[in-house]
């Protein structure tokens, strides 16, 4: 597949994988949002080249292992959301296999339109669809109502707390762990 044959869109997006130009923007909606970043696994960025390197690491379409695309609403990167982690037992010879793990941010000025929801359909439809994945999974903290009630919204089902699986501000939190297959996922 190349890189265009990655380009998704919906009623009111376009979704395209990440590139080192759409770095600064990046790093500037998570520089004035240091919110964003509370529940996530990353810390706000201190420096751009943070934001670069991770965007020149991600996109590698010949292992397919970190996929990450901005969302773009009239033609303004406004956030990112991504399948991680993806295994496929074709080259890894593993037994878990042909699954993923799903997350994503969004810049606040954009947030409570459904537009994550809008987003997130697309994006495990082409999973599913386009990289035949088997099993999409996420995960977030239980203070992150907000990014419970997208999975739920998208069909994802919840299996259960992964205790004291994350470690940030000094402790350590639980997190709710989901799971969707395709026959599940509402479009
Ligand atoms: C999680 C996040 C992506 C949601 O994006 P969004 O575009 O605002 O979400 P949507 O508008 O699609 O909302 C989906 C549902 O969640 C609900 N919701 C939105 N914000 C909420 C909040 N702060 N508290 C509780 N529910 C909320 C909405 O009401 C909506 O349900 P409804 O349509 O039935 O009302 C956004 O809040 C974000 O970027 N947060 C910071 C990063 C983050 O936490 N990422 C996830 C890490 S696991």
């Amino acid at each position: 597949m190349k890189k265009q044959d990655f380009n998704i869109k919906t009623k009111r997006l376009t979704l395209k994988l990440v590139s080192i130009k759409d770095a600064k923007k990046a790093f500037k909606i998570l520089v004035k949002y240091p919110q964003i970043t509370d529940h996530l696994t990353f810390l706000t960025p201190k420096e751009l080249s943070e934001t670069e390197g991770y965007f020149s690491f991600v996109n590698n379409l010949e292992n397919l292992s970190e996929l990450v695309w901005g969302i773009f609403y009239e033609d303004e990167f406004i956030g990112q959301i991504g399948l991680h982690d993806i295994v496929y037992e074709s080259f890894l010879k593993k037994r878990t296999h042909d699954s993923a793990n799903f997350g994503y941010w969004l810049s606040p000025e954009y947030q409570g339109k459904g537009i994550m929801t809008e987003a997130s359909k697309a994006v495990l439809a082409f999973g599913f669809e386009k990289l035949n994945l088997h099993r999409i999974y996420a995960k977030h903290i239980d203070v992150n109502k907000a990014s419970g009630n997208v999975l739920i919204k998208c069909g994802f089902k919840f299996i259960g707390t992964d205790r004291h699986s994350a470690f940030y501000d000094g402790k350590w939190w639980d997190e709710k762990l989901y799971d969707l297959f395709l026959e599940e996922l509402k479009k």
